[in-house]
């Protein structure tokens, strides 16, 4: 390989995000402190919720809004099976049962036509996922879980930013889910938050977060009592102090990180426009999107090798082009488990054999898209 790779995603992190965090180092609170609060209403704020828990990282807030749903044994949460394994993997360790559906061809998104079918008398939730940093269709599967009563998940790690039908990815269901991992929008090296406007489902996810313990040590302060007890058994998902430190600094710079992903994305829409070999994902541009991944499509009928090579073939010329996702039916935990198989899901598994995602972050320098760009073409061109 020439030169340095073009990693698909990147943090960024400057000085004033490392003095935010070194003062929280020096100070005498490192965890369950003001930079929480500070970072959580933040947060609400801008995505339009009244209420924020972080946690310290995306599938633990996951794992949180599924305890706030009341997922437990044998109950079922409907969602795509193309996405991120947590979002099955919490579900599994509740006791529940993911129900996979395939996605639209088109933008990848969850097939709204295909939830209803799934749903049972076991079903308690519908999960979307806002792949790529695009909305699904938030309006029309609304109205599906307000008719059956179902809860509305949104697992919107990759859209922290966008927005639809002029609300916020945030406001538009009843639990949004957030990571603070380095490659998302903004990062606390670890972490993660969920997002409700349900007053319920924060206290139930505070507690969680924290043992299950009912009155937290800053109650207990103020109240002088060292008394506490726990109804409910939790987990240790605390976010720290410095960690979240970083987030508020990070968080001031999203709004310009977003309009140069959303540069970048243009820059590439335009340069695959015309492209027999490659094509960008539909985006409706009615909404927002928040381009946490650029994803292509590869014209394998047009190519003479399959989409291993041309991956190789990009690594070894410097660009660090990734895949999302392995479709959950084809994971051997979850063919064990719930019995999916190979060939369940026609469109996500050709997807997946098609789809590569590109470099895209906010520190990406014009002359790297370029690169990205002319080698792309380049190598396209050259095995057809
Ligand atoms: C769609 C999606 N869901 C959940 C997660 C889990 O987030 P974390 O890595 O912060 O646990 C990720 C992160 O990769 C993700 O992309």
């Amino acid at each position: 390989m020439t030169g340095k790779l073009i990693p698909y995603g990147r943090h960024f992190i400057d000085d004033s995000d490392i003095s935010s965090v070194d003062e929280v180092l020096r100070s005498d609170w490192l965890t369950t402190g003001d930079k929480v609060d500070e970072f959580e209403t933040a947060v609400a704020n801008y995505v339009g919720a009244s209420h924020a828990v972080a946690v310290s990282s995306g599938t633990a807030a996951l794992h949180c809004a599924f305890v706030a749903a009341g997922i437990g044994v044998d109950d079922e949460v409907i969602m795509p099976t193309l996405t991120f394994v947590a979002d099955a993997s919490m579900v599994a360790f509740l006791g529940g049962r993911p129900i996979l559906v395939d996605v639209r061809r088109d933008d990848l998104l969850i097939d709204v036509d295909a939830i209803e079918d799934m749903i049972t008398p076991r079903t308690k939730a519908i999960l979307v996922v806002d792949y790529a940093g695009q909305p699904c269709d938030y309006a029309s599967i609304r109205q599906l879980s307000d008719r059956y009563g179902l809860c509305l998940i949104a697992d919107a790690c990759h859209s922290l930013g966008a927005s639809y039908g002029g609300a916020p990815v945030g406001s538009l269901a009843d639990l949004t889910i957030f990571s603070f991992h380095p490659v998302k929008h903004i990062t606390t090296g670890e972490g993660g938050m969920v997002v409700t406007d349900k007053i319920e489902f924060a206290e139930k996810i505070r507690k969680f977060r924290n043992h299950g313990i009912t009155v937290d040590h800053q109650l207990r302060a103020q109240t002088a009592t060292w008394t506490y007890d726990v109804e409910e058994f939790g987990c240790n998902y605390r976010i720290t102090d410095f960690q979240c430190a970083l987030g508020i600094s990070q968080f001031a710079k999203l709004p310009s990180w977003l309009l140069r992903r959303r540069e970048i994305a243009h820059r590439y829409d335009l340069a695959f426009k015309e492209s027999p070999y490659i094509s960008s994902l539909f985006v409706n541009n009615q909404l927002k999107h928040a381009y946490h991944l650029y994803v292509v499509r590869l014209n394998l009928d047009d190519l003479q090798i399959d989409k291993a090579e041309i991956f190789k073939k990009l690594r070894n010329a410097g660009i660090g082009v990734n895949v999302h996702y392995k479709p959950l039916n084809l994971m051997t935990a979850m063919q064990r488990k719930y019995a999916y198989m190979s060939g369940d899901f026609p469109v996500a598994e050709k997807a997946y054999d098609e789809i590569l995602s590109l470099p895209i972050y906010p520190a990406m320098r014009d002359s790297d898209v370029q690169k990205v760009i002319d080698t792309c073409l380049h190598i396209l061109s050259s095995v057809n």
